[in-house]
């Protein structure tokens, strides 16, 4: 089959002859220009990046792997979006994150590219560009960092940082020891150790089969990642001669599959708006509706914090995504075909798990269901989540009055006012922190407890919010409320005294207002400010769509299709582009 390659390549004409010279002044002999595959290695480096900084060492051995079978790898940056440095959110940045990618991948000679991805949403903007690019793609994430362990204990990031940061505004720790658990916790290069949403997306690529089985869970420094990478090179060579793309392995069937992958592991509710908008790029029609239905079927099956007690390397230990989804196997489709070139469950191990306390059966679950739920009522007509499996038993059923903050100020400024009439049953609202009103829709969903409350013991309340949450985060969290309140969705009307109905069982959030009551407040409420006026930002605020529709753009849901294939301007570029 010709390669996309030989049209830049392949004429020995000016078009041919300026495109090789671009190569041969990186010192490429005419050796590289005999017809093997361009293998890009599309990497997300980045020193503000702490989770993935190792990836110059990792597309080393991707290339390696690339040049054993027979290709030619060239490597290229993105934009790459670090959770902790960058603000107000990477999820303001994962769409040009996505775009960078596609057009990267569109507008250069390659057959087939190796996404390196990692920290939280490295992962969908990689994958969301390369579905609608459609170039042979293949995916290596970074792999977890090593434990920290303080006092003794393993910590996973994310999720012992809010205990512990809790415990020190209740006055249980000092800071003291509170600047004693900083200096553990950062302890390597790696993405978080737990099931927050870096762990979670690679689980996910794995079971969409969009990355080589067993390439999950590795730890980052563990050199059977580096040795996986090498693999993925080498299948990314093949992938292009089989011109094996995207849209034949990200089906309705392989979403499906990673949808019941993140109800087992117990993974991040931030997987829902990246799955929700990969399938608007990929063509697919996918709904939250999809998600509350699997899960109403899927236990969760993976004991790994914050949902369970191991961290990702007990789960690498205990046979990895691999032994997760031979478990899962009745409840996958398991002839959904994967970058290997097998089918799913042609790649499942032969043995099952060699620790069922990390990972489960089916028979004997960890949690028999609860992964998520999709909550609908006259607080979000268009959706919320919530996941059951991180929150207190005794509040999945609560009424209580709102206490309702404006913004992330306006909760930052009074949370700890010991003025603040709040009472363990109260329902604290946040609104302006979705896709428009944040804008990005930040994790603020998490909102804090009071801590004169949790002086008195507190260690839970209902929380609704139109944010995201940390995937290591945890709490009775009703989260990604759609519309948000800063389009005039029934959030922006809430009002503290209000009474708010919260039903897991039924699938319900309502506020208790009289009928036409809220249409009534909409009426007489105006949007909050602008928050840009300008540049990337405008064009966000013009184009996100929703969560429950994955805030994705408007204008970028699909395929480049044909136009990736056959790029424009491909000849007339010797005259316009030198
Ligand atoms: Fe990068 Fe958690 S901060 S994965």
């Amino acid at each position: 089959m010709a390669l996309r390659s030989g049209r830049w390549f392949g004429g020995h004409d000016l078009a041919g002859f300026v495109h090789r010279s671009a190569l041969r002044a990186e010192g490429l002999s005419s050796a590289a220009f005999d017809g093997r595959p361009i293998v890009g290695i599309c990497n997300s480096w980045s020193e503000l990046v702490n989770c993935n900084v190792h990836f110059q060492a990792l597309a080393g051995a991707i290339a390696r792997g690339v040049l054993q079978a027979g290709g030619l790898p060239l490597q290229f940056p993105t934009i790459s979006l670090g959770e902790q440095l960058m603000k107000p959110t990477t999820m303001l940045y994962r769409n040009l994150m996505a775009m960078d990618v596609e057009e990267s991948l569109r507008s250069y000679p390659l057959d087939a590219v190796v996404l390196l991805a990692g920290c939280d949403k490295t992962v969908p903007a990689q994958l969301m560009g390369a579905a609608s690019a459609d170039v042979p793609a293949i995916m290596v994430t970074g792999g977890p960092a090593k434990p920290a362990v303080f006092r003794g204990r393993q910590l996973g990031v994310g999720t012992d940082l809010w205990r512990y940061t809790d415990d020190l505004r209740a006055g249980r720790i000092t800071q003291a020891e509170y600047d004693e658990l900083e200096a553990a916790a950062g302890s390597s290069v790696g993405h978080c150790p737990e099931m927050g949403t870096a762990s979670t997306m690679a689980a996910i690529v794995e079971a969409l089969g969009m990355s080589l089985p067993g390439s999950a869970a590795p730890p980052a420094g563990d050199a059977r990642r580096y040795a996986a990478a090498e693999a993925a090179g080498r299948r990314a060579v093949a992938l292009a001669h089989e011109e094996l793309r995207p849209s034949r392995i990200l089906t309705p069937t392989a979403f499906d599959n990673a949808i019941t992958a993140l109800i087992a592991t117990g993974g991040s509710t931030n997987a829902v708006p990246h799955l929700l908008a990969l399938a608007g790029r990929a063509g697919v029609e996918l709904t939250l509706e999809r998600f509350d239905e699997l899960a109403r079927h899927t236990p969760m099956i993976v004991n790994v914090r914050p949902a369970g007690e191991h961290l990702v390397e007990q789960l690498f230990h205990a046979g990895g995504v691999p032994a997760v989804l031979r478990e899962l196997a009745p409840l996958l489709d398991l002839t959904a075909l994967t970058v290997s070139g097998r089918t799913l469950g042609e790649t499942l191990p032969d043995q099952p798990t060699s620790d069922p306390d990390v990972i489960a059966s089916l028979e004997d679950p960890v949690k028999p269901t609860g992964g998520l739920v999709v909550l609908r009522g006259s607080l979000a007509p268009r959706g919320a989540l919530l996941k059951p499996s991180v929150a207190s038993e005794r509040l999945l059923r609560h009424s209580g009055t709102a206490l309702v903050f404006d913004d992330i100020d306006d909760l930052a400024a009074r949370i700890d006012d010991p003025a603040l009439e709040v009472d363990a049953n109260t329902i604290l609202v946040l609104r302006n922190a979705g896709p428009i009103g944040a804008p990005g829709m930040p994790e603020w969903g998490q909102l804090p407890i009071p801590e004169r409350l949790l002086r008195a013991g507190v260690d839970d309340m209902v929380r609704v919010s139109d944010a995201r949450m940390s995937g290591t985060a945890f709490g009775t969290t009703v989260l990604h409320v759609a519309p948000e309140g800063a389009i005039a969705g029934p959030l922006a009307v809430a009002g503290t005294g209000d009474r708010i109905e919260l039903d897991v069982e039924a699938r319900r959030i309502d506020l208790a207002v009289e009928p036409g009551e809220i249409e009534r407040r909409i009426a007489e409420w105006a949007p909050p400010a602008r928050k840009y006026d300008r540049g990337y930002g405008s064009l966000f605020l013009d184009h996100v769509l929703q969560a429950d529709e994955g805030c994705d753009f408007d204008f970028l849901r699909g395929r480049s299709g044909q136009a990736a294939r056959e790029p424009y301007g491909i000849l007339q570029g010797t005259i316009g582009g030198w």
